[in-house]
């Protein structure tokens, strides 16, 4: 299967931006040479229900026979109808679900399950390619809509984002669930790039004029970066926050400083604080009851604090009826009496509604606001990350003003400027339509783990552990030795390709497994060192068996680009062996 891309033909970026909390897309025309680019975005999500954003809820609803049913605002609302007075269990309704990838950090299998709200699993592969599918159609026809062009596939560059700290796993699952969302299908596997989210924001923050970001409006001139500028972008969204440290080159590309770092610090750890404190006051047992019986209830719940958290100052979250008369059938107190008796200082109920005063909203930040804060200043404190001038806050969650002031705060004494662009949450996504119109724009990245394959040498009593020793053909080795290609922290240019050399085995062998190790040591020795993992298992066809054992086979490894890519070359024949990749566990 050869891949067919044939990028000249390449006539529209489309990028869709698949966040734990909220998605987008936006797309713009290759042959528009002007200096501003027009990007466009879909601004009237959920316009039928009222709404009107640039970005729609990450949420799915599937019938009972797994068929889609709607996506975004319009799968909240309908999931709603359906669940009131507890009629429906048989749809799928799934939302956060992106993080899934990142707990499982390290192992991910193909057919990793999804609990939907209704407790039922499937394959979070089918619920992914759902959401990109109805993203990409949607996208397709506003490119139609607003330019009457019915664009082919091979007319189309797709970009999808991810977390720059998500492990190759990760990356390669966003990819299969678009083959199987059918965005571009494998033989054409160039047309989809993956980017990484705050690498993407930071070419979008980077050509914005001063005056599109916060408190600065009256400043009419460029954000005037020079060549060896240093800036630290961090993406604030609702799953993780994604740290990236960038450097100006004197050609004006950019040089990643340091691998990507972050963590699970999203906005979305103050609604599992709020619901904490929920537990708190009304016990675990019956927040996990009322959720179980009333799913619909409790999105309306979150729905309502996802508005209230806002403003960071005090916050009014109403008590459904729901909520309300299960409490009463469970309890004899009334709904007040239980508040106060809880002893949550600045938490009261009256007239339906639980009161919470400034500083018990600031709390539930407080503890994300910490990690987030900690981690900029130990990047900071880097002596290899010195003279770092600008950090660039985006993302959705970077709307929030106890963020902006926390962080603002933590490098007061410092020349680093905090710079927010008017438009946060849509810097990943404007930014992924300009890293699909230059990809080449990062150009050279350091490396996030230390990779290398498996060989044998020759046993060396007294160096080498006995448990290593095979004797083979004769020959005393030592095996599982772990060949480094590349160290965490190396850095590496974008084509740049480390390569490794192995012979058949056998004279009709038609084909070679390899396996690609990683692990975040340094300076490992075995494959089965702890910690090491199988970042991939490399398939090479080896057809041709004319030079039986004396075959040589290449196998070049690109880790300078957003994703690992691999080649081979038939050394005998000097053509090009087929080979794949994959990084899922099955
Ligand atoms: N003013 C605000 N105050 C507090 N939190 C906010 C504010 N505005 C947005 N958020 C939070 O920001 C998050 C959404 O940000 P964004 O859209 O960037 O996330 P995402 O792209 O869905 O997530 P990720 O990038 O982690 O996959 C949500 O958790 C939301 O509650
Ligand atoms: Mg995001």
């Amino acid at each position: 299967m050869a891949d067919k891309s044939n990028l000249l033909n390449v006539l529209l970026v489309a990028a869709i931006d698949f966040g734990t909390t909220f998605s987008g897309y936006a797309f713009s025309c290759l042959n528009d040479e002007k200096k501003d680019v027009p990007i466009y975005l879909n601004k009237n999500w959920g316009q039928n229900l009222g709404f009107q954003s640039y970005k729609a809820p990450t949420s799915v609803l599937l019938g009972p026979n797994r068929e889609f049913v709607a996506f975004g605002f319009e799968a909240v609302e309908r999931y709603a109808v359906l669940t009131e007075n507890e009629k429906d269990k048989s749809h799928y309704f799934f939302e956060n679900f992106k993080m899934k990838l990142h707990a499982s950090h390290g192992e991910i299998k193909k057919d990793i399950p999804l609990t939907a709200t209704n407790g039922m699993t499937l394959p979070a592969l089918e619920v992914f390619a759902h959401a990109l599918k109805f993203l990409s159609n949607h996208l397709r026809n506003a490119v139609k809509v607003s330019s009457g062009l019915v664009t082919k596939a091979e007319n189309i560059r797709w970009v999808i984002t991810v977390p720059a700290i998500w492990n190759d796993a990760a990356k390669h699952f966003m990819r299969e669930a678009a083959y199987k969302a059918g965005i571009v299908s494998r033989n054409y596997k160039n047309h989809l790039l993956v980017a990484l989210e705050p690498e993407a924001a930071s070419l979008f923050c980077r050509q914005l004029p001063v005056s599109h970001f916060r408190g600065n409006t009256s400043c009419p001139t460029s954000l005037q970066m020079d060549p060896q500028d240093r800036y630290m972008v961090v993406d604030c969204g609702g799953g993780t926050v994604d740290v990236t440290v960038h450097e100006i080159r004197d050609d004006g590309s950019v040089r990643e400083l340091h691998r990507p770092t972050g963590g699970p610090w999203g906005g979305t750890n103050v609604d599992s604080n709020f619901n904490d404190l929920l537990d708190r006051i009304f016990g675990q047992e019956f927040i996990k009851h009322y959720r179980n019986k009333y799913p619909q209830e409790n999105v309306q719940l979150m729905a309502e604090f996802e508005m209230r958290k806002r403003s960071a100052t005090d916050a009014n979250v109403h008590l459904n009826y729901g909520f309300v008369s299960f409490l009463k059938n469970t309890s004899p107190q009334n709904i007040a009496d239980i508040v106060s008796s809880a002893n949550v200082e600045g938490v009261r109920f009256s007239s339906g509604v639980l009161r919470m005063s400034k500083e018990v909203v600031q709390s539930l930040f407080q503890p994300v606001l910490a990690q987030i804060v900690s981690h900029i200043q130990s990047l900071l404190a880097n002596p290899k990350l010195s003279n770092i001038k600008t950090i660039f806050l985006v993302g959705g969650f970077s709307d929030s003003p106890l963020l902006v002031k926390a962080i603002t705060d933590a490098v007061s004494s410092s020349e680093v400027r905090v710079l927010v662009p008017e438009e946060a949450s849509l810097a990943v996504i404007k930014g992924a339509v300009l890293f699909g119109r230059n990809p080449d724009a990062i150009q050279e990245r350091v490396s996030p783990r230390t990779y290398g394959v498996r060989s044998t040498t020759e046993f060396k009593e007294g160096v080498h552990p006995l448990e290593k020793k095979v004797v083979a053909h004769g020959l005393t080795l030592c095996t599982d030795i772990f060949n480094k290609l590349l160290e965490v922290d190396d850095v590496v240019v974008l084509n740049e390709s480390k390569s490794m050399e192995f012979r058949a085995m056998r004279d009709n062998q038609e084909g070679a497994t390899v396996y690609l190790f990683c692990t975040s040591e340094k300076n490992p020795s075995f494959t089965t060192d702890d910690g090491m993992d199988i970042c991939g298992r490399v398939h090479v066809d080896m057809p041709d068996t004319c030079g039986g054992k004396e075959r040589a086979i290449e196998i070049k490894f690109t880790f300078g680009k957003t994703e690992i890519d691999v080649q081979a070359e038939d050394l005998t024949s000097h053509s090009r062996a087929f080979t794949t990749i994959d990084f899922l566990h099955s």
